[in-house]
């Protein structure tokens, strides 16, 4: 798939970033690792706001409550 300056980071051109596709695919197994390990509850009363420069964050962070999820087996959820 084309993906030349959809995600600028990346940057463009006969020089851009040649570890792209890689990289996106270690982001997407990242955040399935981490949704199937840990659970997220978002810290109450935060002003969340948005930047924008040469990628798009949070102006001040977003803060969360991070727990390790308790491992339930396949087989044994199925019984
Ligand atoms: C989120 C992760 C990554 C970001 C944001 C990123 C970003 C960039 C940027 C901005 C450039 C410079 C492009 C330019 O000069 O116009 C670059 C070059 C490069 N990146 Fe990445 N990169 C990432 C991950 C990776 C990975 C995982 C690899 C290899 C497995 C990689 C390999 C390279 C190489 C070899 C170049 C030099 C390309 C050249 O000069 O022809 N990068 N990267």
């Amino acid at each position: 798939m084309f993906t030349c300056c959809r995600f600028i980071p990346f940057s463009g051109g006969p020089r851009k970033c040649v570890g792209d596709q890689f990289a996106l695919l270690e982001a997407t197994v990242s955040l399935a690792i981490f949704v199937q390990n840990f659970s997220f509850e978002l810290i109450p009363d935060q002003t969340i706001s948005m930047t924008t420069g040469a990628t798009i964050h949070t102006t001040n962070g977003l803060y969360m409550k991070v727990k390790q999820r308790e491992k339930v087996s396949v087989l044994a959820a199925a019984l």
